[in-house]
């Protein structure tokens, strides 16, 4: 089976002015298959938000090829990067992100509006959605009448009302205490499991990482490792595997390539 997602060689230089050259992701191989749960860690920096932009198709790389779902991305067909996006893939933000003067409902209907869906049909959908993230009896109440956690379920909820193949969250758990952080992880954990949908989101919190089932570690633009984990409990960890899942369980998994320094060289 193809995977849902693929980037190979890719690298991302931001340039700022006219001569200063970032060199954020750096020759970058990783592969995502359908309803798995992933972590992106590493120090402030290192590319985590790059990495998710790419897979999100918000941002294009400076090399290499990134493949969703057999769609080849390329950087002309801005059009076809729209589609994809709308078609595939939800995001969740470390902000929230919603619209104040929506209710909840209304929050998790906005990206239906932009389908053919009937009224009906959009309707069904936003309950059944809003059930699923535990927010049925708030569905009328503003972000400000939410605390952080509920806001962040909407925000869930309306992630997924498209029934996107991938949902990327990037520091989602951020503004949140770190009970709730843990709650909102249980319940993306949950969904994945039950929609089989992808889920990547981005952390700096050690509690949060190990509740992911496959944890990349960047560092300075580029994996430093891979870490697979059978289930969500750190006592389960299990030893450090390659970048596909199908592989027998074996060792640390390193990135090749140059260094950072060796590349802005060029
Ligand atoms: N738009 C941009 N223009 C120039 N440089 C950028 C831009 N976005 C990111 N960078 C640089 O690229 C590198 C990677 O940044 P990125 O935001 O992906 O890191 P991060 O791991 O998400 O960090 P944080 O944990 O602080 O959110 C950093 O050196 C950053 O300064
Ligand atoms: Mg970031």
């Amino acid at each position: 089976m193809n995977p849902l997602i693929e980037l190979k060689n890719v690298s991302k230089i931001y340039t700022i002015g006219r001569n200063i050259q970032v060199l954020a992701l750096n020759n970058i191989t990783l592969q995502f298959n359908v309803g798995e749960f992933v972590a992106v860690s590493g120090p402030s920096g290192s590319g985590k938000t790059t990495l998710l932009n790419l897979i999100g198709l918000i941002d294009v790389p400076t090399q290499g090829t990134i493949t969703l779902d057999g769609n080849h991305i390329s950087m002309n067909g801005l059009a076809q990067l729209h589609r994809l996006r709308l078609q595939n893939i939800g995001f969740i933000f470390q902000s929230f992100n919603l619209i104040p003067v929506l209710s909840a409902y209304e929050n998790v209907e906005y990206p239906l509006l932009l389908t053919d869906l009937s009224a009906s049909e959009r309707k069904k959908r936003v309950e059944q959605v809003l059930a699923e993230v535990g927010l049925s009896e708030l569905a009328n109440h503003k972000p400000r009448e939410l605390s952080g956690g509920q806001c962040q379920r909407v925000a869930i909820a309306r992630a997924l009302v498209n029934k996107p193949k991938i949902v990327l969250a990037d520091e989602p758990t951020a503004n949140l205490d770190s009970v709730t952080a843990q709650e909102i992880l249980q319940l993306m954990a949950k969904l994945n499991q039950e929609e089989n949908v992808t889920f990547i989101f981005s952390t700096h919190d050690p509690k949060v990482v190990q509740l992911a089932r496959k944890i990349i570690q960047l560092r300075d633009g580029k994996v430093e490792q891979i870490v697979m984990q059978d289930n969500n409990t750190v006592e389960n960890r299990k030893e450090l595997q390659g970048d596909r899942p199908d592989q027998p369980v074996t060792k640390h998994h390193r990135q090749r390539g140059k260094t950072k320094s060796s590349a802005n060289r060029h």
